[in-house]
């Protein structure tokens, strides 16, 4: 064990209020320098910091639960096998859809029972149904060394004026597609002469800017689950804009920024951190304009934020956070032992008690709980990533599995 950390440890008072600390920095010390490679993290450059996250029992008091686990109990699972990964869903101006970005690279779109579902986009020339096509495996780790060549098309926007569809892909950065499909054009893959390391999401403004999320300046999209370990806040909103063709940094410094929404009169942007389980508000009118602030602490690791026709929003979530991680959270250190132990990341989620479970949740804009829904087995929906409210139903989408889930709503 290095010095530093030693004092620290003996400074650090969270480590004598937690005696499970204790245990395992007396049990485990002895492996943290894992000397032959065997932990999850092996000879990667893990850098964990310390994150800012709201007390665990504080936001678990306040924030409703849905006992009844309704999602499971009125959602249906369909397109089973069909779609692969269907990160975020859209409806064109027309009300065809919805279209989705999958883990193969394409876009699709749902045409009906009859056509089922088409290619509709890819992102990149280079995409070949031989190179990217692996059907129900293209949600595995048989993906992963592809990805970067095939796309992951992850937030999907249509311009209702023209038509065009908007897409924010992890490896393609920002690209647009006219109303018939087809090869997207690029419009960004660099800001301030670095690669867009992992665009998430999108949404635009009525002037014609883009508004998206990069994730992080350090870890692409097979790589992400570092940014939750480590902490770290490299993510940025950035924008787009169509006259001079340029792309800016709106906001720096940001663990895991993923969803993107603009408010009804575009006052304000929504945005998700992931890391840090919360949902900020950023204006862009008014007397705060420029500010940041939060808007509400959420229960587990939020994806996508999608408005409803009544300018409330739908947020996706991974519930939910752990006791265990808010102690890991404000101990970097304890990180650097921990994940370093040669043992699965699975398991060692699992010690953590990360059992994931889906809740979607309704939110109006002052923050306020309208809704809670919740599937406590994953039944129709596990590791959700979007929810939207669209021809009285709900559609909810997911990173990492085949299919969709509907549930009628209201
Ligand atoms: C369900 O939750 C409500 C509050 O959200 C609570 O009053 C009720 O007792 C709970 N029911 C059960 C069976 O746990
Ligand atoms: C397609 O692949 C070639 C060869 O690997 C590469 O040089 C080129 O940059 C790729 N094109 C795109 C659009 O990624
Ligand atoms: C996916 O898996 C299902 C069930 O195992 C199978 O019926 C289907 O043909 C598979 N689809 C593809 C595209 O691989
Ligand atoms: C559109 O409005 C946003 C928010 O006020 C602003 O940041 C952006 O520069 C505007 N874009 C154009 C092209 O005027």
């Amino acid at each position: 064990m290095e010095k530093t950390k030693l004092k620290l440890l003996i400074k650090d008072e969270t480590f004598l209020q937690h005696p499970f600390v204790l245990t395992l920095v007396l049990v485990f010390g002895l492996v943290m320098m894992d000397p032959f490679h065997l932990g999850p993290l092996s000879a990667h450059e893990f850098r964990p910091v310390k994150h800012d996250i709201a007390p665990y029992h504080k936001v678990m008091k306040n924030w409703p639960r849905d006992n009844m686990s309704r999602l499971a109990l009125y959602g249906k699972s369909e397109f089973n096998n069909q779609v692969f990964g269907p990160e975020s869903l859209e409806f064109d101006n027309m009300g065809r859809g919805p279209y989705t970005g999958l883990a193969d690279g394409r876009v699709v779109r749902w045409m009906g029972e009859e056509l089922g579902w088409e290619t509709f986009a890819v992102v990149t020339s280079n995409w070949t149904e031989k190179l990217c096509f692996r059907g129900n495996d293209s949600t595995t780790a048989k993906q992963w060394k592809h990805e970067k060549t095939c796309g992951r098309p992850l937030g999907l926007r249509f311009d209702k004026e023209s038509g065009d569809l908007y897409i924010a892909d992890a490896y393609y950065g920002l690209l647009v597609v006219g109303p018939n499909g087809g090869l997207a054009t690029s419009l960004a893959t660099h800001v301030e002469g670095k690669p867009i390391l992992f665009a998430n999401d999108l949404d635009i403004h009525r002037n014609g800017s883009i508004f998206f999320t990069d994730t992080s300046k350090r870890y692409n999209r097979v790589a992400h689950f570092f940014i939750l370990l480590e902490g770290e806040a490299t993510g940025r909103l950035l924008r787009y804009d169509p006259p001079t063709k340029t792309t800016h940094v709106v906001l720096d410094g940001l663990a895991f920024p993923n969803g993107v929404q603009f408010s009804e009169d575009q006052s304000f942007l929504l945005f998700t951190e992931t890391t840090n389980c919360r949902l900020m508000k950023f204006w862009l009118e008014g007397p705060r304009s420029g500010s940041v602030e939060l808007l509400a602490d959420l229960p587990g690791f939020p994806d996508n934020v999608r408005m409803n026709g009544k300018g409330q929003f739908w947020v996706a979530i991974d519930c939910c956070r752990t006791p265990a991680q808010e102690v890991l959270s404000h101990n970097p250190w304890l990180r650097n032992i921990y994940f370093r132990l040669p043992i699965r990341m699975s398991l060692l989620a699992r010690t953590m008690g990360m059992r994931m479970y889906t809740v979607i949740s309704l939110l109006n804009d002052k923050g306020e709980v309208l809704e809670v829904l919740e599937d406590r087995e994953g039944e129709v929906m596990q590791l959700v990533s979007e929810v939207r409210e669209e021809q009285g139903k709900l559609w909810i989408g997911t990173v990492a599995h085949n299919h969709i889930a509907t549930l009628s709503y209201p």
